[in-house]
């Protein structure tokens, strides 16, 4: 199969969707790699990196899509790609249509195949294609939490470990999946008191038993959430609806209860966010002010460590990608079932359940597609 990776385009993107020793691996089963000049530079991988691996570097992004039968990706695409994108070619990337109509109508008018990194989900309704970015954000949000808390980038001023003789700062998180997990591990290393909501009691069951005695678990309602943010100095989004809107767990009326100084990181803002007040920022602008409260709403958070995230992303993306590489889209199911619920858009038909209604536009089951070759 020839495959095609282009250099991402989104503002302060430096991840890559195939890592030299990915390429490696494809052109020894005898596969065609082109990569876009320099699309894995910001990673820290050289065109010669690639090259050595048996890869063919291509000048320009749109020779670089004209290449691929299968396109690998990291974000997706936005409007200046749209038009590359070829009928029946596979798109092996991150959409998250659910928050994207113009993306969701290319998609559909582009008639390629569209297999989405966030919705490839296992029996046992886990995301492997999320997870590595997921934990990712999750670290990082605590990281970046602790640094807007600081006065003079607008945060409250706490420091969020305290020292003896002062409390440590109040982190609320809302979700305890990956982002949530990782992200209370980060925060209670640092001595903060760390809240978890969720509304799964088995994940908090267990979190209850592996996380450290400076992390709670509470259930997540109106009526607990309205009361813990009074004096929160740090609330993390990490709320996830699979292939949905994320709901509104904070909305505007709760910034008036929230100390000023108050620190959001909303995480779940790829997918709508669950803070009402939150709209996607972007690494170079970050933040914004509102009612006193500071957001941190950075669509794309792993970016900003492409070293890790694409080793993390790549070594997840990679054994799917060669499987769809040797037996093609349809075929690569009967290995991977998760692959089934990867499926959102194939040739002009919406084929994720949630996709179609969040838009309500008409539906067509993957199985027809997949029962049908
Ligand atoms: N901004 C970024 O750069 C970035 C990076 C990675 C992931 N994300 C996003 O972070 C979000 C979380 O991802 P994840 O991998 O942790 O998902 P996950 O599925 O592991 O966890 C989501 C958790 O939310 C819980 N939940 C659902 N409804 C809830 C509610 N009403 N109140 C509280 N909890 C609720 C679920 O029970 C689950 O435990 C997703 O939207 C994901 O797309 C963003």
């Amino acid at each position: 199969m020839r495959i095609a990776v282009p250099k991402e385009i989104k503002n302060n993107e430096n991840r890559v969707a195939l890592t030299p020793a990915g390429a490696q691996e494809f052109t020894k089963n005898g596969h065609q790699v082109f990569i876009q000049e320099s699309a894995g530079l910001g990673s820290g991988f050289p065109d010669q990196a690639y090259k050595n691996a048996g890869a063919t570097i291509i000048p320009t992004i749109e020779e670089t899509y004209s290449k691929g039968e299968m396109i690998m990706k990291v974000k997706e695409p936005i409007e200046p790609e749209y038009s590359l994108i070829q009928e029946n070619q596979l798109l092996f990337t991150y959409f998250h249509f659910a928050s994207n109509k113009p993306l969701t109508e290319a998609m559909i008018k582009s008639k390629a195949i569209c297999l989405a990194y966030e919705t490839v989900e296992k029996e046992d309704k886990t995301l492997p294609l999320l997870i590595p970015m997921s934990e990712v954000a999750g670290r990082m949000s605590v990281q970046k939490g602790a640094n807007y808390l600081e006065k003079p980038l607008g945060g409250r001023g706490i420091l969020l470990g305290g020292v003896p003789g002062t409390l440590p700062a109040k982190v609320l998180i809302l979700g305890g999946g990956i982002v949530g997990t990782q992200a209370a591990w980060m925060a209670s290393g640092l001595g903060a008191d760390v809240i978890i909501l969720d509304v799964s009691l088995s994940r908090m069951r267990h979190l209850s038993t592996v996380m450290p005695k400076n992390v709670k678990t509470m259930m997540s309602n109106e009526f607990n959430i309205r009361h813990l943010i009074k004096n929160a100095d740090l609330i993390i989004g990490a709320v996830l609806i699979p292939g949905a809107k994320a709901p509104h767990l904070i909305t505007r009326d709760m910034l008036k209860e929230m100390l000023p100084g108050t620190v959001l990181v909303d995480v779940a803002v790829d997918q709508g966010g669950c803070i009402e007040t939150c709209k996607p920022t972007t690494h170079e602008d970050p933040t914004y002010t509102i009612d006193g409260v500071l957001h941190y709403c950075v669509a794309n958070m792993p970016g900003a460590v492409p070293y890790t995230s694409t080793l993390a992303l790549t070594n997840a993306t990679l054994p799917y990608a060669m499987e769809l590489a040797q037996k093609g889209w349809q075929e690569a199911c009967d290995k991977y079932p998760e692959l089934h619920h990867g499926f959102n858009i194939i040739k002009g038909d919406i084929v994720y359940e949630a996709v179609a209604e969040t838009f309500n536009l008409p539906y067509v089951p993957v199985s027809y597609y997949l029962n049908h070759h």
